[in-house]
């Protein structure tokens, strides 16, 4: 009946969900262990699977007492960072960063990211500009060939308010797709940054293009702050997979 059918649909809900933290866990624990050493500063990134890298930083801090400073990518970084009682630095104290371990929404073959889901890429893209090397963390669901094929929520654009329907038409007319304004999630006005601007979600683009290119003319427009493209950053990805398992592509 009715009633069974959705209990089992909540059922395997539940599960899916415990097995992609489960492989947000793998992959966060184990880019901790391969790249977080004595005396570095590392590059804190934002989202669910940068929380579970913090977790470790912070389990290794305890146990094998080491010293690290941390660089927040976002408010809620920072408010991360100082609740776990991890040693919290800036770039104006430490311009050089050693290592970033950031979540991503898409890593396609060549290590191409699409960032910016959680609205948190403009800091996110400076820190790991700033960086040493990117470490992307993720579960097997951010795994693709092209981007575009797993994340369909498209490539977020962040901009000044002001400017939001300009950069929008100019996107569609010129590049195609659709750029939508995304909205918070009490569908009351649109989500602000913590930069204090808007973001533009650009979807349907084309997934056949030069990812340097389309960034590059992305940022020409005026207004339009930075994209959530991350192209030749991460220099390693961890992915969790459903097996138990870390695939690691470099
Ligand atoms: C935030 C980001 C996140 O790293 C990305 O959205 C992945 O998040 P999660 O680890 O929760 O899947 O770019 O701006």
């Amino acid at each position: 009946n009715l009633v069974h059918l959705y209990r089992q649909f909540g059922v395997t809900c539940r599960s899916i969900m415990a097995g992609l933290q489960e492989a947000k866990k793998l992959a966060a624990y184990k880019a901790v262990d391969d790249h977080v050493q004595d005396n570095l500063i590392v590059g804190v990134g934002s989202g669910s699977t940068a929380v579970l890298a913090v977790e470790r930083m912070m389990e290794r801090v305890r146990n094998e007492h080491l010293n690290i400073k941390c660089i927040p990518t976002s408010f809620q970084a920072r408010q991360l960072i100082i609740q776990s009682q991890l040693p919290l630095t800036n770039l104006e104290i430490n311009p050089e960063i050693d290592v970033t371990i950031d979540g991503a929404d898409e890593v396609d073959e060549n290590l191409t990211c699409i960032k910016g889901g959680g609205a948190c890429f403009l800091q996110e893209k400076i820190v790991a500009y700033n960086s040493k090397k990117l470490v992307i963390i993720a579960d097997y669901t951010k795994d693709s060939v092209k981007l575009g094929q797993q994340w369909k929520k498209g490539i977020p654009l962040e901009v000044d308010p002001m400017a939001y329907y300009t950069v929008k038409t100019k996107i569609e007319k010129t590049m195609g797709g659709e750029a939508e304004l995304r909205i918070g999630k009490m569908k009351a006005g649109p989500v602000i940054t913590d930069g204090g601007n808007f973001i533009l979600d650009w979807k349907d683009f084309n997934p056949e293009s030069n990812w340097e290119e389309v960034n590059m003319e992305l940022l020409k427009i005026p207004g339009l702050f930075e994209t959530g493209l991350f192209v030749d950053m991460a220099v390693v990805a961890y992915f969790g997979m459903s097996d138990g398992t870390v695939k690691v592509r470099t």
